[in-house]
């Protein structure tokens, strides 16, 4: 948060690797973590629409699809839900493998520059695809600050880690990378 006010950074993409290594795991948890600074307020949207995981990491249920937000078609106040004071989160329940076009558009960069006017949002978090799987973080990194990547401590290796700053290096800044999984970490990286 330090970083992020110091440098007026409010658009973060959490992702990966590889799935499976917690992004959303790591991404709800701070999202939750944010929300319980006094005065803050928070925004969570699953991007990720190869494996959308938000909604059953927060138990509650998404019944509809982020992209007609995304496209411009639905307003902000009938996708974002409010589980806490100062967390909204964008719920995303459909499967949709060609979500780096949608992305990627101008019509995207307009949906997300207006939620973040009118909701206010200090921060707005991002879960997406495994950066060496998928074009969709790609894609997206025009609309964040930053990049939070999250390593697996159990199965990431340096090479991926090296890939990955290099698809990152001059796209985004790298906010940090995070180690989960380190205590059941039995090999380090290597
Ligand atoms: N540090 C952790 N402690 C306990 N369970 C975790 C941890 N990190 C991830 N998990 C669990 O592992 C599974 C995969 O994590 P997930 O966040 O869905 O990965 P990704 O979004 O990167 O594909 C989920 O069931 C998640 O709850
Ligand atoms: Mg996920």
């Amino acid at each position: 948060m330090h970083t992020l006010k110091a440098r007026g950074w409010k658009r973060v993409a959490v992702t990966a690797p590889a799935a499976g290594c917690g992004t959303t795991f790591t991404a709800v948890n701070l999202a939750l973590s944010l929300a319980r600074v006094p005065g803050s307020r928070t925004i969570l949207m699953d991007m990720n629409f190869r494996r959308p995981g938000v909604a059953q990491a927060l138990r509650m249920q998404a019944p509809w699809d982020l992209a007609d937000f995304l496209s411009g078609t639905v307003r902000m106040e009938d996708r974002l839900l409010r589980p806490l004071p100062a967390l909204a989160v964008g719920l995303n329940g459909t499967v949709d493998q060609d979500a780096a076009e949608l992305l990627h558009g101008c019509s995207c960069a307009e949906a997300l520059d207006g939620m973040m006017l009118r909701s206010g949002a200090d921060t707005a978090l991002f879960d997406l695809p495994p950066v060496l799987e998928h074009d969709d973080t790609a894609a997206f990194l025009p609309q964040v600050d930053a990049v939070l990547l999250i390593s697996d401590g159990t199965s990431t290796t340096a090479a991926q880690l090296a890939a990955c700053e290099k698809m990152l290096a001059g796209q985004t800044q790298l906010l940090g990378v995070v180690l989960n999984r380190a205590g059941r970490t039995d090999h380090p990286l290597n």
